[in-house]
Order: C-alpha cells, then sequence, then structure tokens
C-alpha cells in the first residue's frame, strides 16, 4: 500500500516500458518482470511523426501476446490514432490509450476503443494543460500524464509533473469517476515515491527498470520505496 499526500493508503501497479528492455532477448525479458509482480506491460507505439521515433505495430503485439498474461497497455504515440485501434486490439490489447494532441475527434475515438473491447486510456504531454480533460473525463477509463516529452526512454522526469499529478489525482477524486492515473516518464526508484505520493495509480517505468542490472529486485525495491 503507498500513501498519498491527499488520501487513503491504495495499492499502486507498476507497468514496466518494453522500449527499454532487450528485445532478443524478449520472451525472458517479460517473464522476468511478470515473475516480480509487474501488473502490465507497457507497449510504445511510435510512427515518426507524432514523435521523432519509431518502434512497432500490431504484428508485434500479436506475437507478445502468447508469450504473457499481463495486460498489455498499449500508448499509441501516433497521427490518427482512429485508423489502428481497431488493428492493436484485435492483435491483444487491453488498454489503448491515444494522445489528446493526436486527435481530432477524441470524444469518438474514446467510444470507439471501447467497442473494439479495450479500456480507453487519454495521454496529455507535459504542456498539455489539465482543463482540457473537463468534457471528456467521464467516457475515459485510464489518464496517462506525461512527464517527459514523448518519444524516447531514459529522459529525465521534469519536475513540474508532480504538481500535475496531484491536481490530476484531485480531479478525478471530485469528479467521482472510475479513472485510473498513469503516469510515465523519467520514473526510476529514486522518485517512484513521489510520483506514487501525489497520487499516480500506475507508475510506467522503462530504464528504470529494465535499464537497472537486476530489474526484479528493481520491482520488488519500488514497493518498498512506495510502503509507507
Ligand atoms: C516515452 C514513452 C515511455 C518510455 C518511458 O515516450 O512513452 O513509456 O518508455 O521510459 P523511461 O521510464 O525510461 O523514461
Ligand atoms: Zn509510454
Amino acid at each position: 500500500m503507498a500513501q498519498h499526500d491527499n488520501g487513503p493508503p491504495r495499492r499502486f501497479k507498476i507497468a514496466p516500458s518494453l522500449l527499454s528492455a532487450d528485445f532478443a532477448h524478449i520472451a525472458e525479458q517479460i517473464a522476468l518482470v511478470e515473475r516480480a509482480g509487474a501488473d502490465y506491460l507497457h507497449l510504445d507505439i511510435m510512427d515518426g511523426r507524432f514523435v521523432p521515433n519509431i518502434t512497432w505495430g500490431p504484428k508485434i503485439i500479436s506475437d507478445l501476446r502468447k508469450l504473457t498474461k499481463l495486460p498489455f497497455d498499449t500508448h499509441l504515440m501516433i497521427v490518427e490514432p482512429e485508423r489502428y485501434v481497431a488493428d492493436f486490439a484485435k492483435a491483444g490489447a487491453n488498454i489503448i490509450t491515444i494522445h489528446w494532441e493526436a486527435a481530432v475527434h477524441a470524444h469518438r475515438l474514446v467510444q470507439q476503443i471501447k467497442e473494439c473491447g479495450a479500456r480507453a486510456g487519454l495521454s496529455l504531454n507535459p504542456a498539455t494543460p489539465l482543463n482540457v480533460l473537463h468534457e471528456i473525463l467521464p467516457y475515459i477509463d485510464l489518464l496517462l500524464v506525461m512527464s517527459v516529452n514523448p518519444g524516447f526512454g531514459g529522459q529525465s522526469y521534469i519536475p513540474t509533473s508532480t504538481q500535475k499529478i496531484r491536481t490530476a489525482r484531485e480531479l478525478i477524486d471530485s469528479a467521482k469517476v472510475d479513472v485510473e492515473l498513469e503516469v510515465d516518464g523519467g520514473i526510476r526508484l529514486d522518485n517512484v515515491a513521489e510520483v506514487v505520493g501525489a497520487g499516480a495509480d500506475v507508475v510506467v517505468m522503462g530504464a528504470g527498470i529494465f535499464g537497472t542490472p537486476q530489474p526484479a529486485e528493481t520491482i520488488a525495491r519500488v514497493r518498498t520505496a512506495c510502503t509507507p
């Protein structure tokens, strides 16, 4: 259990990001974090247009799907996400998160994701204010607050994100909506307690897990670091 600054203790989830994993040994890397108690697998989809980097598409997701029962938390950093939502759902994505900045019709897209049988996430870049959520909050299942500019693993946490997480937590709690609050970017053993303390339900960690010598031990230490 983690103690939030502004509420009762609650369990938080750890979502290792495969962006920093070794794809030459991907089956072992997934088994390792699954055994260590990861809650979600975070899968970063980048198209070289919305972000200046390219990763992988639905084929890889459906191949990975055979390796684990962990929920796939799929983060689409792509333009025109409406063109690919069904393909990612079919490939086995359980949560499909789109970027507010890439969605012309975010409300329609959220329905489209749900109709495909996945949970709908909405992500905000660091410079995007929380007030864009006003109309859409009741419709989404997950809010992803980016604590780095999306595109690459291993970047530094933007310090003002902590206040944004706190405000997002208050927004979700006061609206009494069933929305998970996830934070992504620059989270490591030395700052994860700050992120969870500010109210995150889910922490995404790429380099902070796969870039450490003992990823399984790091996951255990993350749990300890966030336990009062
Ligand atoms: C960045 C991605 C993140 C990335 C985080 O654009 O969305 O999920 O993997 O990596 P770290 O934890 O290394 O900052
Ligand atoms: Zn991500």
